[in-house]
């Protein structure tokens, strides 16, 4: 590994010329591109929070529906886990960096934490609000996605909305 100093022990930074990194030139400006990131940053927390609340629910959910709510949990975690990555990218191809800590979901998120042990019912209920809290989120950044015309940015977030709308109507009806 580098340690930054040349062999004669003076910093390699002093004598080599600064590197200089493209700016982001893609006719969305730096506010527009950070508001927008700012509102997938509340995207992403809310999918991860809801991903690792799927899969909680896959592990520990009970009753005789058990065989068909596991296996429909994890489909559920799997499409949540590759959206989690999908949002994530584009924040960075906006110029802002992604979160990925727990401390930074617990701040950002809008789902809160299972708590206590639950019945298959009550499991489904959490995950068909939990579904319909990203729902909003993915909807309250479409303001500032229209305003800059950023089109990839709507092209995520409503094929996010069809997911997850869907997969709320699925959910719901399994309580009848
Ligand atoms: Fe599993």
């Amino acid at each position: 590994m580098s340690t930054g100093k040349s062999s004669s022990g003076k910093s390699a930074k002093a004598s080599k010329p600064a590197k200089a990194v493209p700016g982001i030139h893609i006719g969305i400006d730096e506010k527009a591109r950070k508001d927008i990131a700012d509102g997938l940053s509340r995207l992403l927390a809310d999918t991860f929070s809801l991903y690792l609340k799927t899969h909680n629910f896959h592990w520990n959910v009970t009753g005789p529906q058990f065989n068909s709510l596991h296996l429909m949990f994890e489909e559920q975690y799997n499409e949540l886990w590759l959206a989690v990555d999908a949002i994530a990218e584009r924040i960075r191809a906006l110029g802002s960096p992604a979160p990925g800590s727990y401390t930074a979901y617990a701040k950002l998120s809008s789902i809160p934490e299972a708590k206590g042990s639950l019945s298959a019912d009550e499991m489904i209920s959490q995950l068909v609000e939990g579904q319909e809290a990203v729902v909003r989120t993915a909807r309250s950044i479409f303001p500032a996605v229209d305003s800059a015309h950023d089109e990839p940015t709507a092209d995520l977030l409503t094929q996010r909305m069809q997911v997850h709308e869907k997969t709320a109507w699925m959910l719901r009806s399994l309580l009848g």
